[in-house]
């Protein structure tokens, strides 16, 4: 027999639907700006299936290897991390340099998964300016 207290909307059903495979859906989550110079790294500790890797002065997140967790936001000292979709619009772009890099970094054997001091120069840089163009990477072969 219908009971109209305990039945859920047809429509109401179907946005609950989306609603629960939209956060199924894994969010790669993204080091930004802060990062830069500074490399603190108890990111990589917490994270439950190693996808940083590492720079010369930057780290990164691969993004088909991230599988959502957020473990790695609260502990970074700086708030470098975001979810990619929660990242400020001045920060955007840092999600394709995540990818890029990532790619990179892997294929030169660069994974970290176990912290370590911070660059000499982080405090210094913490409260300097700072950009995308201040990443340093590895020389091609
Ligand atoms: Fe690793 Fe989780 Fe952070 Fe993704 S969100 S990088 S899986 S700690
Ligand atoms: Fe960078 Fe923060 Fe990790 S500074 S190395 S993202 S803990």
């Amino acid at each position: 027999m219908y009971n109209e207290g305990r039945c859920i909307p047809k429509t109401v059903r179907f946005l609950m639907m989306l609603r629960h495979q939209r956060y199924r859906i894994p969010m790669p989550y993204v080091v930004t700006e802060a990062c830069i110079n500074c490399k603190h790294t108890d990111c990589v500790e917490v994270c439950p299936v190693d996808c940083f890797y590492e720079g010369p002065n930057f780290l990164v997140i691969h993004p088909d290897e991230c599988i959502d967790c957020n473990a790695c936001v609260p502990v970074c000292p700086v708030e470098a991390i975001y979810a990619d979709d929660e990242l400020p619009t001045e920060l955007e772009h840092y999600a394709e340099w995540n990818s890029y890099l990532a790619n990179q970094w892997q294929e030169l054997g660069h994974n970290i998964t176990e912290k370590k001091d911070p660059l000499p120069e982080a405090e210094e840089w913490a409260s300097k300016e700072k950009s995308e163009q201040d990443i340093l990477t590895y020389e091609e072969e």
